[in-house]
């Protein structure tokens, strides 16, 4: 199966591929996070979305271990706990050794410290860049506003803002607005914040002989938002990665943008 991915610009001015479809892995922990995190990895995922939050770095690594998937043919992103500014190095440090990894392909900010923006944090993330132990940063839960504020303080614009993102409350404008800073928008909580048993929803799924949650993740790819839904079932992980060989209309978007 063929992710598409999209492109993150690097410092250097080389690229990096970033696949459209991740694994969400909040409240899966020990065990069940590693059987599900396996599951994804056989179901074709390649990219894996945890956070120091989660406490599930470790199992997530071991999962990867043991899939005998090569560890460069997956995107890790994890999560630096808004309290652990300050503690940035230490942090990091605990997460690629929970995941076994040297690098991750994706670290973010959780969640604004403080509700602020944080400048003096992102110059750590800027830091770890540059030394090698990510390979690109971004920031979850940020305003366009608080991603200017970390531009104009270090010249490094984020690449990634991870926020709430479903039909239910689709916002033309602050994609608009994150687009025009060149963030790419990875939207989550896809499922969970659909009304699934919406009668638009279902007439649309019926139409096309696919699932609402099928539905509701294919909306996002053509809106062209990252997607990183979370299950721990087998045939619903596999139900969220198979969103290809069928495509919504432009009046289909339409009413699931106002869902
Ligand atoms: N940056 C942040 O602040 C932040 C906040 C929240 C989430 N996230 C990330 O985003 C990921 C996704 O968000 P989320 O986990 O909150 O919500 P989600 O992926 O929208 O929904 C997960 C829920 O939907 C169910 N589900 C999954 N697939 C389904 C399907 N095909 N049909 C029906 N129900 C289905 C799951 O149950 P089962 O497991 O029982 O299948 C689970 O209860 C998280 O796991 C995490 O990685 C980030």
């Amino acid at each position: 199966m063929t992710v598409p991915t999209v492109t993150l610009p690097l410092p250097d001015g080389s690229t990096a591929e970033m696949p459209m479809i991740g694994f969400g892995t909040w409240r899966t922990r020990g065990d069940e996070a590693y059987t599900a995190t396996r599951a994804a990895l056989d179901a074709g995922y390649r990219h894996i979305d945890t956070a120091t939050m989660y406490d599930n770095e470790a199992e997530v690594g071991r999962a990867l271990r043991d899939s005998g998937v090569p560890r460069e043919d997956v995107f890790i992103t994890t999560k630096l706990l808004s309290e652990d500014a300050g503690r940035e190095k230490q942090a990091l440090t605990g997460s690629l050794r929970k995941l076994g990894v040297q690098q991750v392909d994706l670290w973010l900010i959780h969640w604004p410290p403080g509700g602020l923006a944080a400048p003096e944090v992102w110059r750590e993330l800027i830091g770890a860049q540059d030394h090698g132990f990510v390979r690109s940063i971004g920031v979850s839960n940020y305003s366009p506003e608080q991603i200017d504020e970390l531009t104009d303080a270090t010249g490094r614009p984020p690449v990634v803002d991870q926020v709430p993102w479903s039909p239910a409350r689709h916002d033309a404008a602050l994609l608009a607005d994150l687009r025009a800073r060149n963030v790419v928008v990875e939207g989550y909580g896809p499922i969970k914040r659909t009304p699934m048993s919406a009668p638009a929803l279902l007439e649309i799924a019926a139409r096309h002989g696919k699932t609402p949650a099928q539905v509701v993740l294919r909306w996002h790819l053509q809106h062209r938002i990252v997607i990183i839904p979370k299950s721990v079932r087998p045939e619903r992980i596999a139900e969220n990665i198979d969103l290809f060989g069928f495509a919504l209309t432009d009046a289909e978007m339409q009413t699931l943008d106002k869902l």
